[in-house]
C-alpha cells in the first residue's frame, strides 16, 4: 500500500474522543491512516492486523472495490433527497435486498444511522405498535444485566452495563432487567453455546407475575451479547424467552448490531439459533462500517398494524434526517453484493472451527480464566490485576498494537471479531501474535 509521510495533526486537544481515555490516547497517539484488505496501516508505517473488524463492523474488510465505487458515483448522482415524504430508488431496493436475506418473517425495514438509533426505533415500535392494536397499558421495557444496547436514553436503559448508566440520571422508567447469562462456575472454556443456563430466562416469568404480562411491551436482548465481553445464549435460553414472550403477547426485540451480516456464518443470530424474534435491529455490518447507517427489521405482522386509518396520515411519527440516505443506501447495496459474491458468510461459517482451535489453544497461558466462542468471534476473559480491574486487558491491548495486531478490550477481557475475509494463515497470525502478547503479560 502507498504511504507518504505521517500525517499525524499537531493539535489533538479539540477532538473529545468517544470511549476513550482521551489524556493517556493524547499523550500516546495511536492513529491509523489508511487500511486495506485485514490490514491497517499506523501513522509510523506499520501494518496492524484488523482483529476486531474496526468496531465489529468492517465485515467484508477494507478497501472494497465494490464500496468504494458505489459511494464515489452514488455522491456525484444523488448526493442526498429528503427522507420525509420522499424517496429515492437505491432506498428501496436496499430495503428489499435486506428482506430478501433477512429469515422469512421479516418483511419490513426502517432506516437510521446507527445501532443506538436501531435500539431507539425499535423500542418506539414495540411501544406504538401496543398503542394502535390498542393495548396502551404494554408500556414496560425489558432488558438485561449487562446487555450493551447503545448509548441513547433508550438503550442505556434497557441495558446493564453500570458506566454506561450511572452517570446519567434516572433514565426511562418503567424498565426491568433479566439477570445476565455469565455462569463462570459452571461455563468455563466452552466451545460455543454453554450447556447450563437456559433456566434463567425464566425470570421473565417473575417479572410477569410482578407487574402483569399486559403491562409489557418488548423485551430486548443480544442474542449473543458481544460488548460485555462475548457471552454466548445458553443452550435452550432464546427459545424459552420467546416461549415466554408469546405467552403472554410481550414482542422480542434481538438487538443484531453486531450479530447481523455474518458475523456467526449466517446473516443473522435469528436465523443461526433458529429463534425468531418480532425485531431485529441492525447497523455496522449493513455499510461495513463506511458510512453510517442502521436498520430496523420488522415483520408483517407490526408492520401491517400501523397501516389502517386515511391513506394520507402519516402512520408512524418517527424518522431521521439521513434515514435511508442515498450515499449510505449505495454503501449499504454493495456491502451485500460484497458479502454474496465473495461468499463471505460462508468463509465465516466454514472457518469456525479452525478459528475456535485456534483460539482455544490460548488455554493455559498466563492469567487466561476463561475462553469463549462462536462463528468468527472470540473472547479471551483474563483475571483482572487486584486493585486495577481492566488494567491488565488494556495492556495486552496496547501491546498488542505494537506487537501489529488490533483486538478490543472490555473490563479485563479481549474480544475478537475480524472481518469475514480472513484466512487461515491470518488466524494463525493473529493468535500468534496474542500468544506471544499474553506469555509476557504482567
Ligand atoms: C448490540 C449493540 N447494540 C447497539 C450498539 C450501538 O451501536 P452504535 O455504536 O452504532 O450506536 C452496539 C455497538 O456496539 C451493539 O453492540
Amino acid at each position: 500500500m502507498a504511504y507518504d509521510t505521517p500525517k499525524v495533526p499537531n493539535d489533538l486537544s479539540a477532538f473529545w474522543m468517544p470511549f476513550t481515555a482521551n489524556r493517556q490516547f493524547k499523550k500516546n497517539p495511536r492513529m491509523f491512516v489508511s487500511a486495506d484488505g485485514m490490514y491497517y496501516k499506523t501513522a509510523d508505517g506499520r501494518d496492524v492486523l484488523d482483529g476486531t473488524a474496526g468496531l465489529w463492523c468492517v465485515n467484508a474488510g477494507h478497501n472494497r472495490p465494490l464500496i468504494t465505487e458505489a459511494i464515489q458515483k452514488q455522491a456525484a448522482e444523488l448526493d442526498y433527497a429528503p427522507a420525509f415524504q420522499m424517496g429515492h430508488p437505491k432506498a428501496f431496493e436496499l430495503a428489499t435486498a435486506i428482506r430478501d436475506m433477512a429469515p422469512d418473517p421479516f418483511e419490513h425495514v426502517f432506516f437510521t444511522n446507527s445501532g443506538s438509533e436501531s435500539v431507539e426505533t425499535a423500542l418506539k415500535i414495540a411501544l406504538a405498535y401496543h398503542r394502535v392494536r390498542g393495548e396502551g397499558t404494554r408500556t414496560r421495557l425489558i432488558g438485561r444485566e449487562r446487555g450493551y444496547h447503545g448509548v441513547n436514553f433508550g438503550g442505556i436503559s434497557v441495558g446493564g452495563i453500570v458506566n454506561n448508566r450511572k452517570f446519567f440520571g434516572s433514565l426511562l422508567t418503567g424498565v426491568d432487567h433479566l439477570p445476565h447469562t455469565h455462569l463462570p462456575d459452571q461455563n468455563s472454556f466452552v466451545r460455543g453455546q454453554p450447556e447450563h443456563g437456559a433456566y434463567l430466562a425464566e425470570d421473565l416469568e417473575r417479572i410477569v407475575a410482578l407487574h402483569g404480562g399486559d403491562n409489557i411491551a418488548a423485551v430486548i436482548v443480544e442474542p449473543m451479547a458481544g460488548s460485555t465481553g462475548v457471552l454466548m445464549p445458553p443452550k435452550g435460553y432464546l427459545e424459552k424467552l420467546r416461549e415466554i414472550c408469546t405467552k403472554h403477547g410481550i414482542l422480542l426485540i434481538f438487538d443484531e448490531v453486531i450479530t447481523g451480516f455474518g458475523r456467526l456464518g449466517s446473516s443473522f443470530a435469528a436465523e443461526h439459533f433458529g429463534v425468531m424474534p418480532d425485531l431485529i435491529t441492525t447497523a455496522k455490518g449493513l455499510t461495513n462500517g463506511v458510512i453510517p447507517m442502521g436498520a430496523v427489521l420488522a415483520t408483517s405482522k407490526i408492520h401491517d398494524a400501523f397501516m389502517s386509518g386515511p391513506e394520507e396520515a402519516i402512520e408512524l411519527f418517527h424518522g431521521y434526517t439521513y434515514s435511508g440516505n442515498p450515499i449510505a443506501s449505495a454503501a449499504g447495496l454493495a456491502t451485500l453484493r460484497t458479502y454474496r459474491e465473495d461468499g463471505l458468510f460462508e468463509n465465516a461459517a466454514g472457518l469456525a472451527n479452525y478459528w475456535e482451535d485456534a483460539l482455544h489453544s490460548l488455554k493455559g497461558l498466563p492469567h487466561v480464566i476463561d475462553i469463549r466462542n462462536m462463528g468468527l468471534i472470540g473472547a479471551i476473559e483474563l483475571e483482572g490485576i487486584e486493585g486495577a480491574p481492566t488494567k491488565r486487558a488494556f495492556n495486552a491491548f496496547l501491546q498488542a498494537y505494537d506487537k501489529g495486531l488490533l483486538i478490543r478490550t472490555t473490563g479485563d477481557i479481549i474480544a475478537l471479531s475480524p472481518p469475514l475475509m480472513i484466512n487461515k494463515a491470518q488466524i494463525d497470525e493473529l493468535f500468534g501474535i496474542l500468544a506471544d502478547v499474553l506469555k509476557n503479560l504482567d
